[in-house]
Order: C-alpha cells, then sequence, then structure tokens
C-alpha cells in the first residue's frame, strides 16, 4: 500500500516535531508546516528529511493554496495533525484585542481552515484522519489564558461536531488535551508560576513532545476507525476528565 500522506501544523518545532517524526518513522509521508521560525525549519528538515511547508494557518486562502501545493507534491491528504498554536498570556483586565484575537485566530481559525482544505479530499477517499491538538487549559481554564482557554475549548467542541459528520465517510476525528510539556512554550512561563504547576502533576513531572506524539499514532492507525469524537488526556494525572 502506499503510505499515507499527513500533514503536521507547528510540525518542526515542539510537540508538532516529535509529531512529525513519530509519523514519518510510521511510514507516513510528512509535510510540516511552519510559519515564523525559518531557521529551525531548515535545522528540522535537515535532521528528519520531512519537508517544510512555510504559511500561515490563521489565514483561510494560504491553508487552501499550501494544501493544493502538499496534494501535488506528496498526493492526496489522508491525515491531518491541527497542532499549531500560540499563547499571549495576560489577566483580562490588560489584554488587548491584538492579543485574543492573534490566539482565537492561530489556535481555533487555523482548525477550521485546515479542515476545510482538506475534508473534500478526505470524504472523496472514503478515509481520513484529523487529530486536533487541545489542551488541558481548554478542559480546565487557566488564570491568565482566557483567550487560549477559549480557543482550545472550542476545539474540543469542533472535534465532536465534525467527528459526527465524518463519521459515514470514513474520517475518524479526535482531540489530545496535552498537560505541560516540556517545550518552548511551557518554558516561557514564569519560573515561579512553571514550579506550582510541575507541583500539581501527580507524575511529577512535565510532560515529554514524544508523549503526546504516541497518542497521534494510536489515533491516526488504519485500525483506529471506530475511535472518533474522543478527547485523549495525556497531561502526568494533572486533570482527570
Ligand atoms: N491563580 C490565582 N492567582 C494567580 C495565579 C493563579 N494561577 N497566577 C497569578 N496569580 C496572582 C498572583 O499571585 C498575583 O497576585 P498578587 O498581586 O496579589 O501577588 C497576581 O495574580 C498577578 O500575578 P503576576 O504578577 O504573575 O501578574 P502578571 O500580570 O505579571 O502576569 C500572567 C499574569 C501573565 C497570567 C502570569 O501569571 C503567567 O504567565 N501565568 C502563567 C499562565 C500559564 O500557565 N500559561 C500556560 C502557558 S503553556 C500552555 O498554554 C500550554 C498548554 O496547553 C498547557
Amino acid at each position: 500500500m502506499t503510505a499515507r500522506v499527513a500533514i503536521v501544523t507547528g510540525g518542526t518545532r515542539g510537540i508538532g516535531k516529535a509529531i512529525s517524526i513519530a509519523l514519518k518513522n510510521a511510514g507516513r509521508k510528512v509535510a510540516a508546516n511552519y510559519s515564523g521560525n525559518d531557521d529551525a525549519a531548515k535545522a528540522f528538515t535537515a535532521e528528519t528529511g520531512i519537508p517544510h511547508y512555510k504559511f500561515d494557518v490563521s489565514n483561510f486562502k494560504a491553508c487552501q493554496e499550501a494544501v493544493a501545493k502538499i496534494v501535488a507534491d506528496l498526493g492526496p491528504i489522508e491525515i491531518l495533525v491541527n497542532n499549531a498554536g500560540i499563547t499571549r498570556d495576560g489577566t483580562i483586565h490588560k489584554m488587548d484585542l491584538d492579543q485574543w484575537q492573534a490566539v482565537i485566530d492561530t489556535n481555533l481559525g487555523s482548525c477550521f481552515n485546515m479542515c476545510r482544505a482538506v475534508i473534500d479530499g478526505m470524504r472523496h477517499k472514503s478515509f481520513g484522519r484529523i487529530v486536533n491538538i487541545g489542551s488541558i487549559n481548554g478542559q480546565m481554564g487557566q488564570y491568565g489564558q482566557v483567550n487560549y482557554a477559549a480557543a482550545k475549548s472550542g476545539i474540543h467542541g469542533f472535534t465532536k461536531a465534525l467527528a459526527q459528520e465524518g463519521a459515514a465517510k470514513g474520517v475518524t476525528v479526535n482531540a489530545i488535551a496535552p498537560g505541560y510539556v516540556d517545550t518552548d512554550m511551557v518554558r516561557a512561563v514564569p519560573p515561579a508560576v512553571l514550579e506550582k504547576i510541575i507541583a500539581r502533576i501527580p507524575v511529577g513531572r512535565l510532560g515529554h513532545a514524544e508523549d503526546v506524539a504516541r497518542g497521534v499514532l494510536f489515533l491516526t492507525a488504519d485500525d483506529a476507525d471506530f475511535i472518533t469524537g474522543s478527547t485523549l488526556s495525556i497531561n502526568g494525572g494533572q486533570h482527570m476528565y
């Protein structure tokens, strides 16, 4: 069987990088998206051999064009991992509209933009695996993150709705809700705050990006066809939902 083609958004750094590598090692043809850090993307491709594609997932038209290019380069998309995400933390009384809009557009708008770009092809093939990366903070909220918690919580609702639409067409749609994973994003949390958060993780450590990638492999397997609309929490026991 020909290798299935996968797109991982935000796939050259952090959790996305681990997902891209895991999918490649599982025999998938992977396209890794990124939007900002050219040096990291070049280093990622040099290290892994996985091609990178630069486009802004919050831009509908850019997603349409990029998906068309990836289909031309690699073939029809069968696996989509919506992983790209940003934080613009701050309490609401200090948050400006740009902080709100950027997080909603990049973290949640991207799921619509990317799913809209691949869904016709998946329905046509009667096969698709979509995994949306939510967050523990979308499940339980987080001080200083009304924007991020709203976007991630939205991802969980989006997942359940699209799962219902995809079910009859062989397209499964699931979410993963990672807890605090050792990435640049989490390391940007003020050290004193992070220390308190780690103290509340029963497993006693931050997650590794590979812990999340393992969940993606499970949910995107060909024989995972009865798992849809679910949320897999990978958080070291910090929140049991
Ligand atoms: N609960 C209650 N009160 C809190 C609090 C909390 N979790 N965190 C801070 N406070 C209080 C502080 O104690 C302080 O009170 P006092 O003035 O009485 O001492 C007050 O709020 C202000 O705190 P800061 O000095 O930290 O305020 P700030 O405006 O400089 O920063 C903040 C606020 C930006 C929210 C900062 O606290 C912060 O960055 N917090 C971390 C937020 C976080 O966890 N983000 C997750 C990023 S990683 C991620 O999102 C990935 C994922 O999916 C898990």
